[in-house]
């Protein structure tokens, strides 16, 4: 068993594997990651193994205190300042011109470097004992349900892991924002924990950037992600059928009379941030139950609903 509950002495452990080359599960305030040295490429290696992850996608170097930003990022002017001041720790990721510290196979060759605070006691701790920056990506398979408990981890990453450390459920549930500082223009790469209108608010209105396709360098560029082993679908009452076994997710409340084998509500008061906190949570309970289908309520795409339709509206593209 390598699941542990964290306190000092599991963290002390956790940052001797991590700076030892292993790989550490562990939580944030957004999703758990799979973290391992971000400083040392063979143990970096060992993410993509083990989350059959294709190696073109990049990840985020995890931090614990803020001068580690000029030690892997070039060109921190003052508008990036602003934005480190008000939203770090928290759950926003910076896309930044990297310096030559950063290994390649963190930014898979991209001239840029991910990087975030997250605000969570054991992952600032974890990173501070290990004295490194740690690489992490969301502790799932690609393409998967984010973690956002440490036995959903376990469930389909248990035996690749050297330690996961269990912190409780993720108090936020879905993964960081993500924008990228180029030449005095910010763009965001992935709605998140953070609303998009929240940053907006410091940084103007967002630049659009042309994406690549082929070479896409954020999730939120792939046009599937973040999916339940059962096939998930928008709610529609012609999907409505008696023979099969349905699970329904609704926004605030049931909106019909059907006889689903499960149904949930995301939050009863409507409130997106519990929504999001939540969303992870009962898809992975769904996945464990045999479905036919899934069925989810679109919700408006404002704030965190933003990032609550993104990840699933990249969950029903997938089941095409
Ligand atoms: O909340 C989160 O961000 C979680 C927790 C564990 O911190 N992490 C997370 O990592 O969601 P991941 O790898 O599942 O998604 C991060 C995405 C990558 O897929 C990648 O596309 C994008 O961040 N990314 C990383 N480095 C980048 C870069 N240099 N340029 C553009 N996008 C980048
Ligand atoms: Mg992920």
């Amino acid at each position: 068993m390598n699941l542990v509950t964290a306190n000092s002495e599991s963290i002390q452990h956790a940052a001797q594997i991590i700076k030892s080359g292993g790989l550490v599960a562990f939580p944030t305030e957004t999703v758990y990651g799979l973290g391992a040295d971000g400083l040392n490429p063979i143990a970096v290696a060992k993410i993509f193994e083990a989350k059959k992850r294709p190696t073109f996608n990049p990840l985020i170097l995890h931090i614990a205190e803020k001068n580690w930003f000029t030690k892997l990022a070039s060109s921190i002017d003052e508008n990036v300042e602003l934005l480190i001041e008000k939203f770090m720790p928290g759950p926003l990721t910076l896309v930044l011109p990297k310096k030559d510290i950063v290994p390649d196979i963190v930014t898979s060759g991209n001239s840029t470097v991910a990087i975030r605070m997250p605000n969570h006691l054991v992952a600032l701790e974890l990173i501070k004992e290990a004295g490194t920056p740690i690489a992490a990506p969301s502790a799932n398979k690609f393409g998967h349900l984010s973690p956002t408990e440490a036995i959903h981890v376990q469930k389909y990453l248990g035996s690749k892991v050297d330690l996961i450390i269990d912190g409780g459920k993720c108090s936020v549930g879905i993964e960081s924002t993500i924008i990228q500082y180029e030449e005095g223009n910010f763009y965001l790469l992935r709605h998140g924990g953070i609303s998009k209108e929240d940053l907006e608010k410091i940084t103007g209105k967002f630049s659009n950037k042309k994406l690549d396709a082929d070479k896409p360098n954020s999730p939120g560029q792939l046009p599937f992600h973040y999916s339940p082993n059962t096939p998930l679908k928008f709610y529609d009452e012609s999907l409505l059928d008696e023979s099969k076994n349905i699970g329904a997710l609704f926004f605030r409340e049931k909106t019909d009379n059907f006889n689903y084998k499960i149904e949930r509500v995301l939050s009863p008061s409507g409130n997106l941030r519990e929504a999001a906190a939540n969303l992870f949570l009962i898809l992975h309970e769904f996945e464990t139950l045999d479905l036919d289908l899934i069925l989810v309520e679109k919700i408006e795409q404002s704030g965190l609903g933003s990032a609550i339709m993104d990840r699933l509206t990249k969950a029903v593209n997938k089941h095409y």
